[in-house]
């Protein structure tokens, strides 16, 4: 790309855009586009919806009717930034919308509570991003709230001005304008200059944010700007022209204002939010009127905040005032690992991360915020929260995720937040010596860093428990399946042979009669041992084979009869069984292998070839080495 021409080319689109006229230029635009003059919720809610969304629908997707159980709709905008909290943006773009239709919602704050880290301020920070990259507005030139350039139709003129151009015009003159208005264009408001401004948190354009004050110094300046001292004896007391309006809420008319921890400030300083919400109006420094203002309001804090807040009687004015929305945690694994993958990409780490890592620190995040019942152990939960089938003793577990959910208060709300998993994802990678880290490795650096976590101490002992225990244990078993993945020759045919084998010995036995034997051509009986060698890997022995084996017929008959294509990681049973016993029968020699200090000639080119299949399978030299080792130490211990 020749960015000299790259340059030439923005600097000319920008020019284009560039609109500068009068007010009379401006009514032009608007009679053409009716739509052109718009207030800040509905400008946002058309900026979401725009990029359209998407509904899951229980009816079609086994993963939506296990984690939902109702229709979901994922919202574009948000879609490829946020994971795992489609219900809490469900319920922002709610709010939006509502306040683009003139609802209570456009006349109250928007307030978002939620642990640390849960993705509160990102949230925000994406609707400011995007109405920087998208969004344009029509204001007056020179006024300091760059407001909407209607404010100058006189007040006996606005029914006419509004059917003429097919639009409401609500709001009036900032104090600075009328003042110019008067004084530099002599009345005639139709010569009042108007520009086309982007949003720019930068140059304090339609974006505002206000981090919480010092409790001592509740300064009202940073709010609704100032008057300016060094003026007072140029201008009389009531002149706009002492008036300094860069406050937030003057910056952020038209767009949007954050509140960041919000209730950290004490209440008297928050006063404006109930006349800047439930009138439209803030107070202008000095001896001037009530001014208009129009923007969203969003704010955020934690639970530990907002408790103390609304327990407090002489806050209810301000309570009534707020649309409060719970983002919680992510409590899917898969998306969990959504948000630390975006993590990684957008940093400058270059370290190889071993396959499984990041899914193991994700397991512990998700795993340590939801609360155990007694119903189902926790890796089940976690399990049937991201979705999956659970299998148990040959069936498919039948517990529903909204029952579970149903039965605690607060889930989602506490444990490990993603920032604390971010830090110790970056610590693991400074650390590593061989630029590449693995499971094992980042889970060192999380038991030490919740050692070094002020929590309750039975809190803490949860979360050693899990990683060293729990998800210790579940890991190990996938990398011995991992291994073993690598060690078989042609491991997918061989899975597939077997489940055919047994398939058609159960259809034999099923319907009492014989089958060909391969080799000799024989008619042969069902071969009663092979069936169980498969079912027991699975701890279904005795009785219990028959209905299994009934099962699996009627599963088969069902895919058949819709066509579908059956293979051997279909039905979730039978794969785990087929896994079992394809793994049982090279655990000797895989471990043999693995476990040799000197090895053969034949031994050394097994070994080879299993490094060089992990190595296909995203490892790296250095990785698949070292979890080998591990294995070969701490695997098998026991046969
Ligand atoms: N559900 C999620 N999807 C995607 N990213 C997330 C999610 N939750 C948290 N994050 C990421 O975690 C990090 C921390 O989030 P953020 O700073 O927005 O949290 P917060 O709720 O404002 O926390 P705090 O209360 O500490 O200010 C960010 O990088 C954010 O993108
Ligand atoms: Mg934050």
């Amino acid at each position: 790309m020749d960015l000299k021409d790259l340059i030439q080319k923005d600097r000319e689109r920008k020019r284009k855009e560039k609109f500068e006229g009068t007010f009379l230029d401006y009514l032009e635009l608007v009679k053409e586009d009716p739509t052109t003059p718009k207030l800040s919720h509905k400008r946002i809610y058309e900026m979401i919806s725009r990029d359209g969304y998407e509904t899951l629908d229980p009816e079609k997707e086994v993963r939506v009717r296990n984690i939902y159980g109702e229709k979901v709709r994922v919202y574009n905008f948000f879609k490829d930034e946020f994971f795992g909290i489609e219900k809490a943006i469900e319920e922002i773009v709610k709010y939006f919308h509502a306040a683009s239709l003139g609802g209570e919602e456009a006349r109250q704050m928007l307030y978002l509570v939620g642990a640390v880290g849960s993705g509160k301020s990102s949230l925000v920070e994406k609707l400011k991003s995007a109405l920087e990259e998208r969004e344009q507005i029509y204001a007056l030139s020179g006024c300091p709230m760059h407001e909407e350039p209607l404010h100058l139709v006189p007040r006996h003129l606005r029914g006419q001005f509004e059917e003429e151009l097919g639009v409401k015009i609500d709001g009036d003159l900032c104090p600075v304008c009328r003042w110019r208005l008067v004084n530099e264009y002599d009345s005639q408001y139709e010569r009042f200059p108007v520009r086309l401004v982007s949003f720019s948190k930068r140059n304090r354009i339609g974006i505002a944010a206000v981090p919480p004050v010092d409790p001592n110094n509740q300064d009202t300046s940073v709010l609704i700007g100032s008057v300016d001292i060094s003026k007072i004896d140029k201008y009389p007391e009531d002149d706009p022209r002492v008036l300094r309006l860069n406050g937030a809420f003057n910056v952020g008319n038209r767009g949007l204002i954050e509140f960041i921890e919000i209730f950290k400030n004490e209440i008297e300083y928050l006063h404006t939010i109930i006349t800047a919400t439930q009138e439209k109006v803030i107070p202008a420094p000095g001896k001037q009127n009530l001014i208009y203002f129009d923007g969203v309001i969003v704010a955020h804090s934690n639970f530990a905040e907002w408790n103390k807040f609304k327990s407090e009687l002489t806050n209810e004015a301000l309570l009534d005032r707020i649309v409060k929305i719970e983002i919680p945690y992510c409590m899917e694994l898969d998306q969990e690992v959504r948000i630390y993958q975006k993590y990684i990409k957008k940093s400058h780490f270059e370290a190889h991360i071993a396959p499984g890592t990041i899914r193991f620190v994700s397991m512990f995040a998700v795993c340590s915020r939801l609360k155990e019942t007694n119903k189902v152990d926790i890796l089940t939960k976690m399990k049937l929260y991201n979705g999956e089938d659970v299998i148990d003793k040959g069936k498919v577990k039948k517990v529903s995720v909204q029952e579970l959910k149903r039965d605690v208060e607060g889930e989602g709300f506490s444990g490990i937040s993603t920032r604390f998993v971010m830090k110790a994802i970056s610590d693991a990678i400074v650390e590593s010596e061989h630029e590449c880290i693995n499971p094992l490795q980042l889970r060192d650096v999380l038991i030490r860093k919740v050692r070094q976590l002020t929590i309750a101490d039975e809190e803490k002992k949860r979360y050693l428990t899990l990683l060293t225990d729990t998800l210790h244990k579940e890991y190990l078993k996938e990398l011995e399946r991992e291994i073993m993945r690598a060690f078989v020759h042609a491991y997918e045919e061989q899975a597939e042979g077997l489940f055919n084998n047994y398939v058609d010995h159960i259809e034999a036995f099923c319907n009492k009669t014989k089958l060909k034997d391969p080799v000799t051509k024989e008619e042969v009986n069902p071969d009663e041992h092979f069936m169980r060698s498969i079912e027991e890997q699975i701890g279904i022995v005795g009785e219990a084979a028959k209905g299994f084996r009934q099962d699996v017929m009627a599963y088969l008959m069902s895919m058949f009869r819709k066509n579908e294509k059956v293979a051997w990681r279909s039905y979730e049973p039978l794969k785990e069984a087929v896994e079992n016993k394809l793994m049982a029968s090279v655990k000797d020699l895989s471990r043999i292998v693995t476990k040799a200090k000197i090895r053969d000639k034949e031994q050394q080119q097994k070994y080879n070839v299993m490094v060089a299949k992990m190595i296909e399978s995203g490892y790296c030299e250095h990785c698949a080495e070292s979890l080998l080792k591990y294995a070969a130490n701490n695997l098998w211990t026991t046969e």
